[in-house]
């Protein structure tokens, strides 16, 4: 069996793990960053050239593209899904997970606590939305951004105002959201596969910093996961349709919220707090998706 992991780069350690966890599990891992694939399709027949070669049918893709690439990146993988091979997340739903404010929809639609949140384009209205949402301090968000770059507080009506403005005239769009003061710089990730939890820890942001992003020094201590949080978290997954997902949930005044949900969490952090082969349940997962589509056994491979 083969797996394609799509990802810039072997050294990156999410990658490195799910390869290593193929070869324990009798899977050739075959790593494909998405901008040297070329894809083809026209009536008769479809391609993927990669490197400029024609590439052997893979059995499943297991996508780890970042932000910065997720449009051709989910292009690739759709090409994939298109010809009958399954993915971890299908690229609808990494679309939706990517962008901030879609993601809240969904989730609030399906009756899930979220931080209040505005999406404003008059910059007249803003002061409004402030106030809608709690007033200041408030949190200013790109729509788009990961690894905490991107989310800003702001102490003062003004500056808020300044703030969004000039991110509309650079053309990113923003949102406004309640500052959830009482997580204190901490939330809980939780990773679900499969539509269960493998996993689960706390992040707790360094000193003088909001954002508890491990990128941002952010520490990672183990926890006991709530039922309420396990709910929570596989629910969030399921509405967004995401097979792999990073939940990330605030403990906040009025009860657990979903702040966002990660549709190709990073492992290291959560792999080394709580010493959970994350990266093992990934690949069965895989393996699973791949035998139910073919036919195979994933157990015997036959
Ligand atoms: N509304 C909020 N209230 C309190 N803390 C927040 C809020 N939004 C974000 N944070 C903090 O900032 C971090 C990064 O925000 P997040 O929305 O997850 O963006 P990113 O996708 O960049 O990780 C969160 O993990 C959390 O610690
Ligand atoms: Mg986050």
């Amino acid at each position: 069996m083969r797996i394609a992991i799509l990802s810039r780069k072997r050294s990156l350690y999410t990658t490195r793990r799910l390869i290593e966890e193929c070869k324990e599990q009798d899977v050739e891992p075959v790593v494909l960053n998405p901008l040297k694939c070329d894809i083809f399709v026209g009536k008769d027949n479809r391609y993927l050239y990669y490197n400029k070669k024609k590439q052997r049918r893979v059995d499943a893709v297991i996508p780890r593209f970042g932000f910065s690439i997720t449009h051709y990146g989910n292009s690739i993988l759709r090409w994939f899904v298109d010809s009958g091979v399954p993915s971890v997340a299908n690229p609808d739903a990494i679309a939706v997970a990517r962008d901030k404010f879609h993601s809240l929809q969904v989730l609030s639609q399906a009756g899930l606590k979220v931080p209040a949140s505005i999406m404003v384009r008059n910059p007249a209205n803003i002061s409004k939305a402030i106030d809608r949402v709690g007033g200041v301090p408030v949190i200013i968000k790109l729509i788009r951004g990961t690894q905490g770059v991107g989310v800003i507080i702001l102490e003062s009506k003004q500056s808020a105002e300044s703030t969004v403005d000039a991110f509309w005239r650079l053309g990113r769009h923003m949102l406004i959201q309640q500052y959830i003061i009482e997580s204190r710089g901490t939330d809980v990730r939780v990773i679900i596969v499969d539509g269960e939890v493998v996993a689960g820890y706390k992040r707790v942001a360094k000193y003088g910093e909001f954002r508890s992003n491990i990128h941002k020094g952010a520490i990672g201590e183990p926890i006991e996961l709530s039922d309420e949080h396990r709910e929570i978290a596989k629910k969030s997954a399921i509405v967004l349709g995401l097979g792999v997902a990073g939940v990330d949930i605030l403990e906040s005044a009025q009860g657990l919220m979903v702040l966002e949900v990660n549709a190709s969490p990073g492992i290291e952090g959560i792999e080394k707090a709580t010493q959970i082969n994350v990266g093992k349940n990934i690949v069965a997962y895989a393996k699973k998706l791949a035998a139910e589509s073919s036919g195979i056994d994933p157990g015997t491979g036959q």
